[in-house]
Formats: C-alpha cells, sequence, structure tokens
C-alpha cells in the first residue's frame, strides 16, 4: 500500500501556515539584480572581536556539551547587563537559561507554562513566529490589533478588551518587529497594573531594544511588582549582528526557569558552546559595535521615512528596530499584489504587512538594516513603481 505522508502530519502542525517571509524570499532568491529590504538580519558581519572569540573557543578546544543553563560566566556577564540596562537583578545560577536564539526561548516558554486552551494575548502586527508557536504549544492566540495613528504601540484598554478567564499569559513585543513600535512609560504601568489584577504571567521580547532611536526603552520587568511575574527574553541576533551564531536567553523567576530548562534538557540540551563564549566577548566588550551601528540605522531610518513619504507612501517614524512600515493603501493594491508587482517591475523586495497579521494588510515591511546606497536605489525605483500604479 502506498503510504499517504500528508495524514501522518499531526493536526496542530497541518493547521499552522508556511512564513509568507520564508515563500517570498525564495523566489527571491532566483532572481538577479535585486535590492532587498526584506529578511530582518544586519547587513553587518559580526564585529571581528566577537567572531576572533568564537575561533580562540574552538582553538583552546572548546567544543563539548555545556551546563543546560549555558556557561555560569556567560549568566553571570548577562546578569550584570541586565541589571545595568534593564534595571532587573537576576540570579545568574537558577534565574538566567542561555538558549539558541530568542526563537527556542520563546518557545520553551510557550511549552513550559501552556495547558491545551490557554489563551495567550498578543499583539499584532506582530513578528512571524508569534501566533503558530502559541498554536504548537497547544494555546489560542488572541490578537490585539495596533494602529499607526497610534504609532503602533498597544493600549492597556485594548488589552483589557482582549481578556477572557481562558487569558493566561500577555506577549509583548517593544521595539516591535515589523512597525518599530515603542511604549511610554506611563502606558506599560498601566499595563502591568492590568496583569497584575488579572493574574496573567508576562512574556516580554526586548530582543530590539538596544535599537531604540528616541526616548527612554522601559522594561516590564522593571516595573513594581513585575519581575515575579514576567519572563524576560533576549539575544544577540540584532544587537550585535549575530543571527548566524543562534544565541539569546530567558530570565525570569526561579520555578519558570527550572520549568523551561526541563523542557530543553530533553530537546535542544543546550546551546553551542562556541556561540557562548562569543556571546560572552559581545555582552563584555560590544556596547561600541552596538552604538555605532544603531548610529547607522538611524541615518537609514531618517532617510528611508523621508523618502516613503515622499512617494506617498505615508510613514510614520520608527522609534526602535530596523523597520519602515509604510501604509500602501493610496495604491489600491493588496500588501501582497504591491510586494509581488514590485518585485516583478522593479526588483525590490519587501515583506507585505499581511504576513504579520491580519493587521498587517494595506502595510509594506521595508527592512533598512542595508546600505545607505542600496536604499537610495531601492527608493528611486519604488517611486517609479508606485507613480505608474497610480496613473
Ligand atoms: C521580535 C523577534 N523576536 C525574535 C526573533 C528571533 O530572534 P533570534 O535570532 O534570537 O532567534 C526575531 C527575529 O527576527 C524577532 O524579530
Amino acid at each position: 500500500m502506498q503510504l499517504d505522508a500528508q495524514k501522518f502530519i499531526a493536526n496542530n502542525v497541518r493547521a499552522i501556515p508556511r512564513s509568507g517571509i520564508r515563500d517570498f524570499f525564495d523566489i527571491v532568491q532566483g532572481m538577479k539584480d535585486v535590492i532587498s529590504l526584506g529578511v530582518g538580519e544586519p547587513d553587518f558581519v559580526t564585529p571581528w572581536h566577537i567572531r576572533e572569540a568564537a575561533i580562540y573557543a574552538l582553538e583552546k578546544g572548546r567544543t563539548g556539551y555545556t551546563s543546560n543553563l549555558g556557561l555560569l560566566k556567560l549568566r553571570e556577564a548577562i546578569s550584570k547587563s541586565v541589571e545595568k540596562h534593564f534595571h532587573v537583578p537576576y540570579k545568574p545560577q537558577n534565574e538566567i537559561l542561555i538558549a539558541v536564539g530568542v526563537s527556542e526561548a520563546l518557545d520553551l516558554a510557550l511549552r513550559a507554562l501552556v495547558n491545551p486552551g490557554d489563551e495567550v494575548i498578543y499583539h499584532e502586527p506582530c513578528y512571524v513566529s508569534y501566533s503558530p508557536s502559541i498554536a504548537l504549544a497547544y494555546g489560542v492566540p488572541v490578537a490585539v490589533a495596533c494602529r499607526a495613528e497610534n504609532g503602533f504601540s498597544v493600549t492597556a484598554d485594548q488589552i483589557a478588551a482582549a481578556i477572557s478567564p481562558r487569558s493566561k499569559i500577555l506577549m509583548l513585543n517593544f521595539p516591535t518587529n515589523p512597525t518599530g513600535g515603542t511604549m511610554t512609560r506611563t502606558e506599560l504601568e498601566k499595563i502591568a497594573a492590568l496583569a497584575q489584577s488579572h493574574n496573567l504571567l508576562v512574556i516580554t521580547d526586548e530582543i530590539y531594544s538596544e535599537l531604540t532611536f528616541e526616548g527612554e526603552h522601559v522594561s516590564i520587568a522593571s516595573l513594581p511588582g513585575m519581575k515575579e511575574r514576567t519572563i524576560f527574553l533576549h539575544g544577540f541576533s540584532k544587537a550585535y549582528a549575530m543571527t548566524g551564531f543562534r544565541i539569546g536567553y530567558a530570565c525570569g523567576p526561579v520555578a519558570i526557569i527550572e520549568a523551561m530548562m526541563r523542557v530543553h534538557q530533553y530537546s535542544m540540551l543546550c546551546a553551542s558552546i562556541i556561540s557562548q563564549e562569543a556571546a560572552l566577548e559581545a555582552i563584555q566588550f560590544g556596547e561600541p559595535d552596538t552604538t555605532e551601528m544603531r548610529e547607522q540605522y538611524r541615518l537609514r531610518r531618517n532617510f528611508i521615512v523621508n523618502a516613503l513619504n515622499k512617494i506617498g507612501l505615508k510613514c510614520h517614524l520608527p522609534r526602535g528596530s530596523f523597520y519602515a512600515f509604510p501604509s500602501i493603501q493610496s495604491t489600491g493594491l493588496s500588501s501582497k499584489d504591491f510586494a509581488v508587482k514590485l518585485l516583478e517591475q522593479e526588483k525590490v523586495a519587501c515583506v507585505p504587512g499581511s504576513a504579520f497579521g491580519p493587521s498587517g494588510e494595506g502595510f509594506l515591511r521595508c527592512c533598512f538594516a542595508t546600505s545607505l546606497e542600496k536604499i537610495e536605489t531601492a527608493m528611486e525605483r519604488m517611486q517609479r513603481f508606485v507613480f505608474q500604479t497610480k496613473a
């Protein structure tokens, strides 16, 4: 009998869609002369001293497993850094877990906490993996739509409206992928009060926090009464241009880190020791590199936002991250049609806003983690495309 492989796929996996970004970039791969404002990854190579730390680790024969929680010296350095920059003290011994990127840390948190049917509230448009990760943990994703008029931040009132007796977790990501939205301390305080009065646990994804261009970045974990009900996720991919090292971490209450460690222990075991050694160098000595990259991103952001608005694609100023999220509604095209036609006609790759959830429809994500020169050419091409579309 012929085996029907499709029938063997688990129902919850069958139900999740393929990432809209990956599909789109498979098409881009096969094309020549494309300027990509697509994949959300720094164009900078990891700073040399960090790469050197990885090379030294290999030279010294540091090639084995580490503790499941990760190297103690890295956890100690993370503890110092999080206390210095986010004002939250975590104990390296039992409140910090090193993971394979924020991606794994998020998956561990959800798998450690969610029972089938528990509701997880998150704000949208959001990073493509949030809703599928919740569903893979048998949770129920509950999206709260953010709006351009609000600078894509979320309000406590919007979250309050989404809370039900099944709500268990609130997920936050500021600055936000794909909108560059940030939060004020006042609004975060209201959200913290809500989390406390409804007994919600908060997962905060702080991966873009170093790429905040204006105003203070406040982590909800630092607000009174929140450390004990927050899982703080952070990583090295964006701030130190280390996406390929696959390294991140979670900080949180002892019992939750212990539960996440058990899932990690039986799945990933530990993060790569070579990446952990490189991350140690990054967190101890990489701050000037981050500052330098942020200033480059700031120049590019100012240029691209100005250019998009001039083209007639209304774009709010992203106060963090490396994404511009202009509205393409004035063209009358759907975000997918806009992105596909722009690619076909002008060879510029951007991600349709709809890839980040239904509330992203009508928008386009343009990643400005690429050279100013390429951004300038991309904007000339986009101007021509919009002009022809509207004509
Ligand atoms: C909001 C957000 N969280 C997490 C990740 C994944 O990060 P990592 O490379 O640490 O797994 C990304 C990557 O784009 C992201 O945008």
